[in-house]
């Protein structure tokens, strides 16, 4: 294992190109893959690439900042760590190496309910932090909801501040890239979270019946659970993978403290369109009653500035973290938020814009009102 950080590592493509001579083909299906002709997943990285931007000259810019206010706090930039399950198979530090850089580069990080690191380890590592950033845990809602509030109330316990329930995977993708690699986890490497959790007993099926919506989805996740888990914590619940207009609606109703807009980086349904595409109408949806979120394919600054110029607060990012976190440990992780900061601070200069307040006045054509 090295950490010491490859030369030549320019911008986030670079760490990918990078981690493509790091990562065995096993783990890459299963990082870089998306679902089924993988559409979503190309079309995430090209939407924000196709926004123009139109910048205006000899404003005032110093004194300029990429602070913003989520949740309330004020974050010194607007850049969080996607959750991602099971990062020991990039790197034997995995998730601690992700806290770590995430923490000093003030970034939030959103830990996943399938990491492969105790949520206690990784709160140590970002609370002990003075300017760290947010600190999330995402939540799938699992079939035995006594398991799932005593997951709740460890996070609590742990010192996460808010709960990220994910909602648009209640199965699996299509993933022809793990399926064609035969992707599996290697041995010492599970969703540690986890253990102790019974899997229900299987339904009997009669014939004709199918074992996905006669059984795996009659444990999904429904909005009375939303409900539910409101109930259980006194944390603030978010929901991430909200691509509709009027489930955006339902969530400000059910009263989540916040969505995040994501097609989970294009690893469940595809042909959905991509977030760049998807971010506006649910803006408009929402009307700024609650901060939104974006992921997916955010690999620029330029990705950053936009998102934010289409009514998000902040965005995550995904697999560019993976990628850093595979090329250098902690140090790739931080390397990957710093260039994707530093680029962003170049973006909002370049188009006049002083601080993220200004950034829609950077689009070309701005979304209709
Ligand atoms: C390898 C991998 C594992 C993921 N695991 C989870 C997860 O456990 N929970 C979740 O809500 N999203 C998960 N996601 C989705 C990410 O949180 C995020 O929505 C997506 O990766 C953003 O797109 P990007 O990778 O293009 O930046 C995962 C994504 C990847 C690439």
């Amino acid at each position: 294992m090295n950490d010491r950080l490859p030369e030549g590592l320019v911008n986030l493509a670079d760490h990918e190109a990078f981690a493509s001579g790091v990562l065995d083909a096993n783990a890459q299906a299963y990082f870089n893959g998306g679902a089924a002709d993988e559409i979503t997943l190309r079309e995430n990285v090209l939407a924000w690439q196709r926004i123009p931007l139109w910048p205006r000259v000899l404003r005032p810019l110093a004194g300029g900042h990429t602070r913003v206010k989520l949740l309330g706090r004020t974050l010194v930039h607007p850049i969080l760590i996607a959750p991602m399950a099971y990062q020991r198979l990039a790197h034997p530090h995995g998730e601690l190496a992700t806290a770590l850089a995430a923490a000093v580069l003030g970034a939030g990080l959103v830990l996943s309910t399938q990491a492969s690191t105790p949520l206690e380890d990784v709160a140590q590592v970002v609370l002990g932090e003075a300017d760290r950033g947010p600190l999330w845990f995402q939540l799938y809602l699992q079939a035995d909801r006594g398991f799932t509030r005593a997951l709740v109330q460890r996070a609590e316990a742990a010192g996460y501040e808010a709960l990220v329930l994910t909602v648009d995977a209640p199965v699996n993708g299509a993933r022809d890239r793990e399926r064609r690699t035969g992707f599996t986890l290697p041995p010492g490497i599970s969703a540690v979270n986890l253990q102790g959790l019974q899997a229900p007993a299987p339904a009997a099926l009669r014939s004709g019946q199918s074992p996905l919506f006669d059984d795996l989805l009659t444990h999904a996740p429904s909005w009375d659970d939303v409900v539910w888990l409101r109930e259980q914590t006194r944390l603030p619940v978010l929901l991430k993978g909200i691509t509709h207009p009027a489930d955006a609606q339902q969530a400000l109703a059910c009263g989540a403290a916040g969505l995040i807009v994501s097609n989970h980086g294009g690893r469940t349904l595809d042909t959905l369109p991509a977030t760049a595409t998807l971010l506006p109408a649910i803006a408009r949806a929402v009307g700024g009653a609650l901060p939104l979120l974006v992921d997916g394919g955010i690999r620029r600054g330029t990705d950053v500035l936009k998102a934010i110029a289409l009514g998000a607060t902040a965005v995550l990012v995904g697999r560019p973290v993976i990628h850093g976190l595979a090329n250098a440990g902690a140090t790739g992780v931080a390397h990957v938020i710093r260039l994707l900061r530093d680029e962003l601070e170049i973006a909002m200069a370049l188009s006049g814009c002083r601080t993220l307040d200004e950034a829609s006045a950077a689009l070309w054509s701005r979304p209709s009102e």
